[in-house]
């Protein structure tokens, strides 16, 4: 057997949840992967301990004000700050894989440069898709690369495509775990706490992720995500509340044939997968039991109960600017709601005040989207603030 050559990986946000889960597939196959660079925002401490550890060519710490807060790196590692920083690992020649970790919005430029710089992109970042899906998926079409999901549910869809042809795929179905609020949808009503809000009752994830969990605003980023990487119309994309978390997602064949990726709810097993993909390798894991979790269920979401749904499929229908402007003005929101500045029910509605405001400017460059983006921000911050004072 021909011995692979080590593939030299970027881990953008290597300090967040799936940026540390990445580093420990990464420690586990010493053999397969050579740490090329990692990145922080602010978390400077953990970003040292990292490079210490894996002793990356590059280190980029995102945010100016932190950046002079970095230790002193040991030798042959370079430093680096900034958006520009991030971009510049990206392009570097000697990176084969991005894992793009990012949170929001930061994480669309690094994925679009690294496409363009010819790169396989593992991608978490569901943002950069949801963005600018339109210019990312031509780009990759182009240059011949490959985004690889790490979102469990597209990377079940990844995993169930590979057993029929993309011409013989009539729908997908996304699972949803449903947050900790579906059953009992009336407390989005009342005063829910930032505590109550974060409490995930399957997964364990960053606090951005899991408030839009709880508002299923996070389904409707993954529908307008598989709508781009799949290459699919909204209406062929079907969301299921699954709460046990174990079926990730299914796709039907044209003969009516349904296949589905089932395992435990960690995501370490999709990011492993994006990471070692043609092949899989084993993970010391408990297998999954199926007896004891007993039943799977799965129900409609109540759509009514969660606005933010229908929110993001009238996005991909407007489409242009307009998928960016519901994702600017959810980041406000949800920055709003950790802060204690608004309630969780506040969130689709700060969103769908943005989204009518906003005319959609059609197939937009980057420049475009990036203005769009920030105009929702800036408009989702003064409907935050006529709230508060009102
Ligand atoms: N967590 C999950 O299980 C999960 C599952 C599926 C999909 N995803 C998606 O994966 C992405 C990352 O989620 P996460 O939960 O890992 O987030 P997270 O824990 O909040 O980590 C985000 C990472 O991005 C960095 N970062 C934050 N703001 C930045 C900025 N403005 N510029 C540059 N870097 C920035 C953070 O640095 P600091 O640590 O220095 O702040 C951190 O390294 C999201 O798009 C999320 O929707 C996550």
């Amino acid at each position: 057997m021909v011995k692979e050559r080590k593939r030299k990986v970027a881990i953008l946000g290597s300090t967040g949840s799936v940026g540390q889960k990445s580093l420990k597939v990464i420690e586990r196959f010493p053999d397969l992967f050579d740490v090329y660079g990692l990145s922080c925002h602010r978390n400077v401490e953990l970003l040292s301990l990292q490079v210490e550890t894996h002793r990356p060519k590059l280190a980029v710490v995102a945010d100016l004000q932190s950046f002079p807060q970095f230790k002193c790196p040991p030798r042959g590692t370079e430093v680096l700050s900034g958006v520009e920083g991030i971009l510049e690992l990206v392009s570097r020649p000697e990176v084969d894989l991005v894992m793009n970790a990012l949170v929001g919005s930061a994480g669309a430029l690094p994925t679009i440069r690294a496409v363009e710089n010819g790169k396989d992109v593992a991608l978490a970042n569901k943002e950069s898709l949801v963005m600018a899906g339109e210019i990312i998926m031509p780009l990759v079409e182009r240059g011949g690369t490959e985004i690889i999901p790490v979102d469990s549910e597209h990377s079940a869809i990844h995993q169930c495509l590979r057993a029929g042809r993309r011409k013989e795929l009539k729908r997908i179905i996304l699972t949803a775990s449903g947050g900790p609020f579906w059953k009992n949808p009336g407390h989005l009503r009342e005063g829910i706490t930032r505590k109550e809000a974060l409490s995930h009752p399957t997964w364990e994830m960053g606090e951005k992720i899991t408030i839009d969990s709880a508002t299923l605003m996070n389904k409707g980023l993954e529908v307008i995500e598989a709508h781009w990487l799949f290459g699919l119309s909204p209406s062929k994309i079907q969301v299921l509340i699954h709460p046990q978390s174990v079926v990730h997602s299914l796709v039907e064949f044209v003969d009516g044939s349904l296949m589905a990726q089932l395992a435990p709810p960690d995501m370490e097993i999709p990011i492993q997968y994006a990471l070692t993909l043609p092949h899989r390798f084993p993970m010391q894991r408990p297998d999954l039991d199926l007896a004891k979790v007993g039943s799977l269920t799965f129900d409609l979401p109540p759509k009514e109960d969660f606005p933010c749904l229908d929110l993001a499929y009238r996005a991909i229908e407007k489409g242009g600017t307009m998928p960016a402007v519901l994702n600017g003005a959810d980041e406000v929101a949800v920055d709003a709601f950790l802060k204690g500045k608004i309630q969780l029910s506040g969130i689709p509605d700060i969103v769908g005040k943005a989204m009518d405001l906003h005319n959609p400017f059609l197939h937009p460059n980057w420049e475009k989207i990036w203005e769009a983006h920030k105009w929702a921000q800036e408009r989702g911050g003064s409907i935050i603030e006529e709230r508060m004072k009102g």
